[in-house]
């Protein structure tokens, strides 16, 4: 693409922040409500808010942390629930805090810090909270000027290049100092040969690194009807990008990378703008009756592209994909029948009403690229619920055969009803080893951590966070891969806790 179209898309995007989500919370006192709830359910601490924008602890270490593994657990999340006494709608609306956890020789420390956002900033300056929500607004709340005004840099991180990025779905990457983890502000990557700023183009939160170094990702722009594509360098440098339209916009949050095509699911929830609609969130209409459309791009030329079909269903995450020679493609997600999980279940919970809707499965897809065919089927066995999928990050957009995941089993659900155990599966032989958290502790998002100087999935850890809420504490835990099942064999405890991120990324050395 050349420099005229970005300054085409980039004009395209400047009008195309919908307007409409100026819908005013109206109800009961949210901070009330969740107050009250945290009485009869103590483990919704996990959705309270935090009480500074600054921590920092060495880790009470105990087990036995490898001496190979150095490194940082860059990760964030929704952290800020609570904007001077409005408290959010969403849990995806809380303002992010990126959190360091340093692993080495001489032991375990955290530091974590609220990213300062362009909206943490104005909030500051006005004494209140500003802007609209995914689900509602505060009262008063101002109009945007785009969507950076109120990128929250809550999803997760990118570290490329030395850089390390904390993403939003709809808007910049946000620069943080990765040694002090201080703000330097919205990132834009620079065009081929210099020029015009790509900031404010959406850059979504769930980028893919290809076996040259290079970052794949898309965003998406509702009011333009507009899907964009990137294609960064290994050296930083903003290779290509593209644009496909798409009508009716939904809200893709994830895609997958093969050796040949970048693929993504576009649920059947329409985008139908409209005036004083409660939140953006609202402005979507789950349509079941139609199919989830499935894109399918040409890593070669981000112009080329076609439609299949599949069930109507609601997909957060995707696991991995890779292509064969015959140019089939096999990938995995955590497949939901509708998007109610956004929809309600963390909308309601901010309100301290734990409904969990327990219908996340995890499902392997089979894409034929010559026959234009696409299939999918059921990966583990019915009432194990799943989410947080991830792999071996060596074998990212290639061939792979185990991933790492949270799920929760039907018949075994913990004391506060959430994700309660980790998992390696391994897809071919459909083996799975889990290990079940105590019913005191919330486990996030975990990776594999490879051992250094490993072959691909063959030997490594499992690394990954949990909030005790009994205790009030933060704890990562370190599993060796092929012993999940035995338990942490090393772990680390803050003397605070912070309410649950998301997305994180561990960078060794
Ligand atoms: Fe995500």
């Amino acid at each position: 693409m050349q420099r005229r179209e970005f300054s085409k898309l980039l004009a395209l995007l400047a009008c195309s922040w919908p307007a409409g989500a100026l819908a005013q919370a109206s109800d009961a006192d949210w901070s009330e409500l969740f107050a009250q709830a945290l009485e009869e359910f103590p483990w919704l601490a996990a959705w309270g808010n935090i009480d500074r924008d600054h921590y920092v602890s060495d880790a009470a270490v105990s087990g036995r942390w490898p001496e190979e593994l150095n490194g940082t657990l860059y990760r964030t999340g929704p952290a800020r629930h609570e904007v001077y006494g409005y408290r959010n709608h969403h849990w995806f609306d809380g303002d992010g805090m990126v959190h360091a956890w340093r692993i080495g020789g001489d032991g375990v420390r955290h530091q974590a810090r609220l990213v300062e956002t362009a909206k943490v900033k104005a909030e500051r300056d006005a004494g209140r909270a500003l802007y609209p929500g995914l689900a509602a607004a505060p009262p008063g709340a101002v109009g945007l000027t785009g969507p950076d005004d109120l990128n929250l840099a809550n999803t997760s991180i990118l570290h490329h290049h030395g850089r390390l990025l904390a993403l939003w779905e709809a808007g910049s990457p946000y620069e943080i100092d990765p040694d002090n983890l201080s703000t330097v502000g919205p990132y834009s990557f620079a065009e081929p040969g210099g020029g015009s700023s790509m900031r404010g183009v959406p850059f979504s939160a769930h980028p893919r690194v290809d076996v040259d170094g290079s970052v794949w990702n898309f965003g998406y722009a509702s009011a333009a009807g507009l899907l964009v594509f990137w294609h960064i360098g290994a050296d930083g440098e903003l290779r290509n990008a593209g644009r496909i339209a798409v009508d009716p916009m939904t809200m893709p949050h994830d895609f997958v990378v093969t050796e040949r095509h970048l693929v993504l699911l576009l649920p059947p929830f329409h985008y139908r703008p409209r005036a004083n609609a409660d939140g953006f969130l609202n402005m979507h209409e789950w349509r079941p009756e139609d199919p989830c459309r499935v894109l399918v791009v040409d890593k070669n030329d981000l112009s080329s592209h076609y439609f299949l079909e599949l069930p109507a269903q609601w997909v957060f995450h995707f696991g991995n994909a890779w292509e064969d020679r015959s140019g089939v493609i096999r990938f995995d997600a955590a497949r939901a029948p509708d998007p109610s999980i956004m929809t309600q279940t963390f909308t309601e919970i901010m309100r301290g009403n734990p409904d969990y809707g327990r219908a996340v499965r995890h499902y392997g897809y089979r894409l034929d690229t010559r026959a234009r065919t696409i299939s999918e089927e059921s990966m583990l066995e019915p009432g194990v619920f799943t989410e947080f999928p991830s792999i071996d990050p060596r074998v990212g957009c290639r061939q792979y055969r185990k991933l790492v995941f949270l799920s929760q089993s039907e018949a075994d659900l913990a004391e506060h009803g959430t994700l309660n155990e980790v998992n390696l599966f391994d897809i071919e032989s459909g083996r799975r080893d889990w290990f079940r958290y105590p019913d005191t502790q919330i486990p996030e998002e975990h990776l594999y951590a490879p051992r250094p100087g490993s072959e691909p999935e063959s030997a490594g850890w499992i690394l990954g966070t949990a909030f005790d809420w009994r205790r009030g504490r933060h704890i990562i835990n370190l599993f060796n891969a092929e012993g999940i099942a035995d338990g942490p064999v090393a772990s680390a405890e803050l003397p605070y806790a912070i309410p649950l991120g998301l997305h994180g990324k561990f960078v060794a050395g």
